[in-house]
């Protein structure tokens, strides 16, 4: 009999998700007024230790509301990394702005400092660096650059919920930070995503922005052009009981993380997860990094996973591949862009599981293995 079939990810949604969304729909308050969007926001701002948090449709959605409220237009310059997911970059340019890519570290998969500094110009305005796959950017580094060139520094948090830089939760670490609540997140509203700061008068003019920049004096007036990026009671219902568990998701996430160290035999050229000694990775996505691969032989290796039940994912390809963003490859995003991929790691993952993709995964290895 073959064995069952493991995803790369799978939310847990446990009797107090269904309680607490039950509630709101029995509430009558199923759209975007209602009392867990107001919970769901001040508890995750406490959770990241921000003054504001604001609760918005999606990551997309909230990285674009961060971007219109900074008041960026055509013209302007956002540095972002290569390597992240497309919406990222989608932000920049849904503004008007241009983004710019900059390379990425090899171990921490986020903004190389150097790179961005290289990149800045006149016309730059903000650095939006990315906590790929869990593992928080060089903020320090980063934050000294935005200071010297008064730039701004939007944190896309969208995968890195309770990571830790320096022993500081990321979402206050910039001017602000946006998370995304995707159902394989650390923790999912469904569909959703929160933007946090400590800017008040930022914090009110995102909030005008999210609701159709709508006048507070005059009801329909609108003096310039919204958006609607609300979130409805029901996703904030099931945001709040995955934040009243975070902390054991996380625990359990960093667990999985040493399981797969103990059974997966890394080495020189392959590698798992680095973390560097000032982080605390959320451990979003497990990685696993080949030296001998080419997209090719990645591709063979994850078909072969696939045929013995485990699900994978390549990493991200690289902004500067895509038609939107061509431009002359960037040296370390496209090495990993092609040599890098994702195990599976969700909360009720077993410790048996892991022994059982670990054994496939040295067994595929070995044989694949050109040397
Ligand atoms: C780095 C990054 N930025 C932004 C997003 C967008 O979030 P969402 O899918 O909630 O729109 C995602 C996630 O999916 C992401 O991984």
């Amino acid at each position: 009999m073959s064995e069952p079939f493991i995803p790369i990810s799978r939310p847990f949604i446990g009797a107090r998700e269904r309680e607490l969304v039950l509630d709101a729909l029995d509430s009558g308050w199923v759209s975007s007024i209602g009392r867990y969007i107001d919970e769901f926001e001040d508890r995750f701002a406490r959770y990241c230790g921000t003054e504001y948090a604001l609760a918005v449709s999606n990551g997309t959605t909230g990285l674009h509301l961060a971007l219109a409220a900074l008041g960026l237009r055509p013209g302007d310059e956002v540095i972002v990394p290569d390597l992240t997911f497309v919406a990222t970059a989608n932000a920049v340019a849904y503004t008007g702005a241009t983004p710019v890519l900059a390379d990425v570290e090899p171990d921490t998969l986020c903004l190389d400092v150097a790179s961005v500094r290289s990149l800045i110009t006149p016309r730059t305005r903000a650095i939006m660096p990315v906590h790929l796959y869990g593992h928080p950017a060089d903020m320090d580094a980063l934050a000294a650059v935005a200071e010297a060139h008064g730039l701004a520094i939007i944190e896309d948090a969208a995968e890195a919920h309770g990571a830790e830089y320096k022993g500081r939760r990321v979402g206050g670490l910039g001017k602000c930070a946006v998370f995304s609540f995707y159902g394989n997140k650390v923790i999912t509203t469904g569909e959703g995503g929160m933007l946090t700061t400590d800017d008040r008068a930022f914090y009110q003019r995102a909030r005008r922005l999210r609701d159709h920049a709508m006048s507070p004096e005059k009801r329909y007036f609108h003096d310039e052009r919204g958006f609607n990026y609300r979130i409805t009671n029901l996703q904030a219902a099931l945001g709040v009981a995955q934040l009243e568990r975070i902390d054991e998701f996380l625990g359990r996430r960093a667990e999985i993380m040493d399981w797969y160290r103990a059974e997966i035999a890394a080495g020189e050229s392959v590698r798992l997860n680095r973390v560097k000694n000032w982080a605390r990775s959320a451990f979003w996505m497990v990685c696993l990094e080949v030296d001998w691969f080419d997209e090719a032989r990645r591709a063979a290796f994850m078909q072969a996973l696939k045929a013995r039940g485990i699900d994978t994912r390549p990493y991200f390809c690289t902004m500067s591949s895509m038609p939107m963003y061509r431009q002359k490859p960037l040296p370390v995003a496209a090495r990993k862009a092609q040599i890098g991929l994702n195990l599976p790691s969700y909360f009720e993952l077993t410790r048996d599981d892991v022994r059982r993709i670990g054994a496939s995964v040295n067994r595929l290895l070995r044989e694949l293995s050109p040397a």
